[in-house]
């Protein structure tokens, strides 16, 4: 190389790392545990438990949910996006960091096992997470939410053991336009039955 342009392409370089460096956002704050579980105490424990896990079936298990999900739901209950009156009024004082530190407190617990209970139910469950129905262009719930129901992290929710009633009522939310922050889970619930969601639903909460 020429030292003229060996010259150039030093200054070259070191302009576009400075400005690298310039564009460069500052490190997120890390999330605080201890302050997501002051919240949860204060706050969450009476319906979701003390660390997220089983409690009445009407309120969703949050433990081992990624934390980009639980936060995404925060501020989508905050802002009606997602509408729910009970966790409007929950989530309406806390701040992005509360929901953020919050989240990483439930994700930091390990979800338990689940199991499904409709035997009539659970092979046409099985089928649908697996495969979809393909008549209908469904698409196999396993392809977002993974084989085992982990999700993929950090769209695609964590679903394995949920509560069944909690999961049907989703599916029923998003197929009749109450629930409306996804148009993929809007698209899928429509071309589903009541006895498909039920069938997968109960198939979800066993899944591990
Ligand atoms: C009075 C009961 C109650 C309290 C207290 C409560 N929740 Fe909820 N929560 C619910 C119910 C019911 C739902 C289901 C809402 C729906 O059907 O859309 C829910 C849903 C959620 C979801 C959505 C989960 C998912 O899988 O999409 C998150 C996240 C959540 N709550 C977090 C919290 C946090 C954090 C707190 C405390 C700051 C809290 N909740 C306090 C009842 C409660
Ligand atoms: C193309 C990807 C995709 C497929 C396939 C898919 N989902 Fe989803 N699902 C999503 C996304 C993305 C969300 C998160 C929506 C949000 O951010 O609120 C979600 C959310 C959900 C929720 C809400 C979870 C909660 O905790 O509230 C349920 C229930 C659900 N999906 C069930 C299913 C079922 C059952 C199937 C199969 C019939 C399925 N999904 C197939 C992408 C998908």
């Amino acid at each position: 190389m020429k030292p003229s342009v060996y010259l150039l392409s030093v200054v070259f370089a070191a302009t576009v790392s400075a400005q690298a460096l310039a564009a460069t956002p500052p490190p997120e704050p890390k999330p605080d545990l201890a302050k997501g579980q002051a919240t949860a105490t204060a706050m969450c424990v009476a319906c979701h438990t003390a660390d997220g896990s089983r409690g009445s079936p009407a309120n969703p298990i949050l433990q081992g949910q990624h934390p980009e999900y639980t936060a995404k739901q925060l501020a989508e209950f905050k802002s009606g996006k997602r509408e729910n009156a009970i966790m409007r009024g929950m989530s309406a004082t806390l701040s992005e960091s509360d929901m953020l530190n919050v989240s990483a407190f439930y994700a930091s617990k390990v979800a338990k096992p689940g199991f499904a209970k409709n035997k009539d139910l659970v092979a046409l469950g099985e089928k649908i997470y697996r495969g979809g129905i393909a008549d209908r262009s469904v698409p196999a719930c396993s392809g977002c939410h993974s084989p085992n129901g982990a999700g993929i992290p950090s769209q695609y929710p964590r679903m394995a053991g949920q509560h069944a009633d909690y999961t049907e009522a989703q599916m029923l939310a998003f197929r009749s336009g109450l629930r409306k922050n996804s148009a993929q889970m809007t698209g899928i619930a429509a071309k589903m039955n009541d006895r498909e969601i039920k069938a997968v639903s109960d198939y979800i909460a066993g899944l591990r």
